[in-house]
């Protein structure tokens, strides 16, 4: 059985004292869930919200990090920084990333190698762009993704980590896959996973459906055979909302 998982991808918002706060009025509502809950925040607050966390069942997750252990990266994160906070997740590949820092499949594919060496869970994403879908090649585009950013990886580390599907004309636009199209292209990524490793991989995986989740279409998402949960940017951000997506 999979473990639903629910994250918010806070993306540049919030203060340190907004998150923290926000973790007090979810906190008590979230426990006893089936679901994990999860919250990826900006790296300024993720030792104060692991620290508002603790003793729930809420995770906490950065947004990015980069692939070297160390070095002249002027700017960036290590993963041994991330594991030193006891982050439990790191988004991968997110296609904002993608789109405007030059994240590539190459370099999603070692930071994803490098999240699993230090311990963090990654959560890798993939999505097709809306001329991509229009010229009938969502399969293609997020079958080689998929293959790419796992590329090396053991089927232990593969049935450890989470993959997001986030059609990129879905994401912050409104316009939602229908949880239809949503699962028919994860049952396409569970195929890809069986291929590259095995049968009880491709069972295990956790796949996620983003973009423009929100509490009033959750429920339909989720029902979906293949749908293991969802990665939700702006329904994250309100504490009711996300009690609502969480307890869906
Ligand atoms: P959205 O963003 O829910 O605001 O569409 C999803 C995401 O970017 O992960």
């Amino acid at each position: 059985m999979r473990k639903p998982i629910i994250a918010g991808n806070w993306k540049m918002h919030k203060s340190i004292a907004e998150g923290v706060d926000f973790v007090a009025k979810v906190k008590d509502a979230l426990q006893g869930t089936e679901v994990e809950p999860v919250i990826c925040a900006p790296f300024t607050m993720l030792k104060d919200l692991k620290q508002a966390a603790a003793g729930t069942n809420i995770r906490i997750g950065a947004q990015n990090m980069h692939y070297e252990e160390s070095g002249a990266f002027t700017g960036e994160i290590a993963p041994s920084m991330l594991a030193e906070l006891k982050v439990d997740y790191v988004i991968i590949g997110h296609s904002e990333r993608r789109q405007y820092y030059n994240e590539t499949d190459e370099t999603v594919n070692r930071k994803a190698k490098q999240a699993l060496a230090h311990g963090i869970i990654p959560i890798i994403c993939v999505g097709e762009s809306l001329k991509q879908r229009e010229e009938g090649s969502t399969k293609e585009i997020v079958g080689n993704q998929t293959k790419k950013a796992l590329e090396g990886l053991s089927g232990t580390e593969v049935k450890s980590l989470v993959i997001a599907y986030e059609p990129i004309w879905a994401i912050g636009t409104g316009k939602t896959a229908t949880a239809a199209q949503a699962n028919e292209v994860i049952a396409y990524i569970r195929e890809v996973v069986k291929e590259l490793c095995s049968e009880e991989v491709s069972e295990e995986i956790r796949i996620q459906y983003g973009g423009s989740v929100k509490p009033s279409n959750v429920e339909e998402i989720m029902n979906e055979s293949d749908i293991d949960g969802a990665l939700v940017g702006g329904a994250s951000l309100q504490p009711e909302d996300f009690v609502s997506l969480v307890n869906f």
